[in-house]
């Protein structure tokens, strides 16, 4: 089984990738350089891992990496999980910094965008294949200071719907996931009191919970549970009951996964 994971050399992305590797799975990953990526798999060499240096917001070159890990080969599963949010605490945050909303929007949506196109050329052809979108619960409703983040989320999580719907006749599936929070360097950067976040997630845990959807072809699924029934119910209420639940942990920490 051949597998590319961008964002890969990080948090849910490196979990997976050991998850997949442990499955005896032949796994690409990309994002940050070669020494992070020595750094998260101290013990890659000899395994079935290939790093690739790739910023996904460059489309042509996002085309050429994924052509070459499946040169002569299937690719059976891309699991989109590059991805960025304010990159600084929430509620250090005065005022919008536009540079940083366009790259959240440009690595979130335009990176995925470039991903699926760059697995489509391989896909199509085999009719066959899997796209992965790692979303988050941040999709479902807005929450302040984080709009580039929750817009871009939201998008993907409709973009895959609607995708999932035209390429089932083409024999090539989409999963979309979204975790709720995951214990890694981007939730660290921008959430203050994360440990005191509810359904708070190891990697370890987020990548064996998405291995799950991903393996059971699902089409839209939040991690983990708690944060799916919250999800449910928090996206149904009105949105003034639902800013008045919200504000008290807002105010007091920031918000989103
Ligand atoms: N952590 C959470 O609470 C949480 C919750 C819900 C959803 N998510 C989503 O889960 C996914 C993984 O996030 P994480 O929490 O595991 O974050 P992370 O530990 O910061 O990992 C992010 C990965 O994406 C890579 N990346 C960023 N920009 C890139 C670019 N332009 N091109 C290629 N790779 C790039 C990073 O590499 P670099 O070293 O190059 O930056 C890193 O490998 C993201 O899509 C995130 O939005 C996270």
């Amino acid at each position: 089984m051949n597998i590319f994971i961008t964002g890969g050399t990080s948090g849910l992305g490196a979990a997976l990738a050991e998850l997949y590797l442990s499955k005896g799975a032949r796994v690409g990953v990309c994002g940050g350089t070669l020494e992070i990526f020595k750094a998260a798999f101290p013990r890659a060499s000899g395994q079935r891992l290939e790093f690739y240096e790739l910023d996904v917001r460059d489309r042509d070159a996002t085309r050429r990496v994924l052509k070459a890990f499946s040169a002569g080969q299937t690719l059976d599963c891309v699991i989109a999980s590059a991805g960025v949010n304010n990159g600084r605490p929430r509620d250090q945050i005065a005022s919008i910094d536009f540079d940083r909303e366009h790259l959240i929007f440009d690595v979130n949506l335009k990176g995925f965008l470039h991903t699926v196109e760059a697995a489509l050329e391989v896909m199509l052809p085999a009719k066959k294949g899997q796209i992965v979108a790692i979303a988050s619960a941040a999709a479902y409703f807005p929450l302040s200071k984080v709009g580039a983040y929750c817009a871009s989320k939201m998008a993907l999580v409709r973009y895959c719907e609607s995708l999932a719907m035209d390429l089932k006749k083409e024999g090539i599936t989409v999963s979309c996931i979204a975790p709720g929070y995951i214990d890694t360097p981007l939730a660290r950067a921008t959430q203050p009191g994360l440990d005191d976040i509810p359904f708070l997630m190891a990697p370890v845990e987020a990548a064996r919970l998405a291995f799950h959807v991903i393996e059971g072809k699902k089409e839209l699924v939040v991690i983990p549970w708690g944060v799916r029934y919250l999800t449910y119910i928090l996206a149904r209420l009105p949105k003034c009951v639902r800013e008045r639940l919200l504000r008290p942990r807002q105010n007091r920490m920031g918000v989103s996964p």
